[in-house]
Order: C-alpha cells, then sequence, then structure tokens
C-alpha cells in the first residue's frame, strides 16, 4: 500500500490511573490498542506500525495479530520515546517501501470509525496536510485569573482528533526541522504548519474522542455496550 498509518500508543496514561500503560487497559473484553487497531484493519489496506511503551512491544505485537489477521504482513512493532513527538519519530522511522503518504493516529482514540480513517487518507493531496475536526460546542471566555476578560468565537474554532494525513516526504522534513529546533508541538498538524506547509480540515465523528480519563475509559465501556463493532 502506498499509505501508512503510524499509531501511538507509548503513553504512560498516568491520568487513566490503571495500573498498566493506557494502550493496554480494556475496554470490554478487549484493550484500548486492540480497539484502536480493529479501526485501523477495517480501513482501505495501509502498512500499520504500532509504537509501543518500551518493555511491552511483545504485547503490542499480539494485539497487532490479532487485529490483523490475514494482513499481518502489514504491521510491524517498534519501541516509542519520552514525548509524543518521540514516538511519532520512531515511527516515522520504521516505514519501508513505497509509502507516499503518512497517518499519524492516537491508540488512545479507540473508537474511531474505519470511514474517518479513509476519509483523511483520500483528502491528503499533493502538499497539504488533512485532520479530522468537530466543531467547538461549548461557550467559551477568554480569562485573566479570576476574571472573564472576553467572549470567544466559537466558529472560527475547531477541536482537533486523529488520525491526521500528511505527504511523507514533507512530513519527515517537518520532524527533522522539529528536531532541530528541539521544540515540542502539540500536535502534528502544528508540527507540519510550523514547516511552512498548510493543512486542511475534514469532518471528525464522535467516537473518535480520545481516552483520557476514567470518565472517557466508562463512556467507551458505554459506547460498546450499546453498539459494538
Ligand atoms: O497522553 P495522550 O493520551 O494525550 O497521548 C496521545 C497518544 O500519544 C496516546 O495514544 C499515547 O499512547 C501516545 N503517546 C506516545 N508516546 C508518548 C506519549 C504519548 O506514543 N511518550
Amino acid at each position: 500500500p502506498d499509505t501508512a498509518i503510524i499509531v501511538v500508543a507509548a503513553g504512560s496514561g498516568t491520568r487513566l490511573d490503571a495500573g498498566a500503560p493506557k494502550a493496554f487497559v480494556g475496554i470490554d473484553g478487549h484493550s484500548i490498542l486492540r480497539h484502536a487497531l480493529e479501526g485501523v484493519f477495517a480501513a482501505a489496506p495501509a502498512q500499520v506500525i504500532v509504537v509501543a511503551p518500551a518493555g511491552f512491544e511483545g504485547d503490542a505485537e499480539t494485539e497487532l495479530r490479532a487485529a490483523a489477521g490475514q494482513r499481518r504482513e502489514l504491521g510491524r512493532v517498534v519501541t516509542g520515546g519520552d514525548t509524543r513527538q518521540q514516538s511519532v519519530a520512531a515511527g516515522l522511522a520504521a516505514l519501508w517501501g513505497d509509502v507516499s503518504t503518512v497517518l499519524v493516529h492516537d491508540a488512545a482514540r479507540a473508537l474511531t470509525p474505519p470511514a474517518v480513517i479513509d476519509r483523511v487518507a483520500d483528502a491528503v493531496d499533493g502538499v497539504v496536510g488533512v485532520i479530522p475536526t468537530l466543531p467547538v460546542v461549548d461557550t467559551l471566555k477568554r480569562v485573566d485569573g479570576s476574571a472573564i476578560v472576553g467572549p470567544v468565537d466559537r466558529d472560527a474554532l475547531a477541536a482537533a482528533q486523529t488520525p491526521q494525513g500528511f505527504p511523507r516526504a514533507l512530513l519527515e522534513s517537518a520532524y527533522a526541522a522539529a528536531l532541530a529546533s528541539g521544540i515540542e508541538y502539540t500536535d502534528d498538524a502544528a508540527l507540519y504548519a510550523a514547516a511552512g506547509h498548510r493543512v486542511g480540515h475534514i469532518p471528525g465523528d464522535a467516537r473518535g474522542f480520545k481516552i483520557t480519563t476514567p470518565a472517557d475509559l466508562e463512556r467507551a465501556r458505554q459506547l460498546l455496550a450499546a453498539e459494538p463493532l
């Protein structure tokens, strides 16, 4: 395939407080990583790089094998780093073959519909990166200490999700520039834009929320109970 999906799963999950790296915490009978990979392998065929926490590569292999089935040869596990950015860089270094489009996906967004993955991959074109977004529904305020200092125009904002898709060569050079600068970016789109490239957005999906807190894990459990994948 000419598309690769880097699934970053090397976070510690301290905010989830579940006693294991977040990717290996169970939602139902299956882990967060297993659900994320089921979604990835239900999308159009792509090379899949799973970035695992150091010491958990074997566990990641097990989840990869279970989700990939016949497509096992499309997948590979590598060891992540101390920050998300370092984990993505480790994933990029592990690509093989003629990949021209790279999607970077948080394993923590375990219930992301395969259709979102396909929409992002299809929308990457030429030099432009693509991210899925949702409208912001909350009323937002600008604050200064304890004071409200002004309204925020919600229509000018969007909430970013993953997978975020980019032309491979430009993403690799943007990562090299970020490494040289020593700057840690909030996401791949910010890193890519900092290198001078354009990023567009397409509609995300509510099921693509990031499992971060115990309440998020409970939401994922309820969604799966109501509507199993
Ligand atoms: O911590 P948070 O949920 O925001 O991390 C987003 C994603 O990045 C998660 O899927 C997590 O496993 C991954 N990550 C990583 N390596 C790190 C930190 C986070 O792969 N050092």
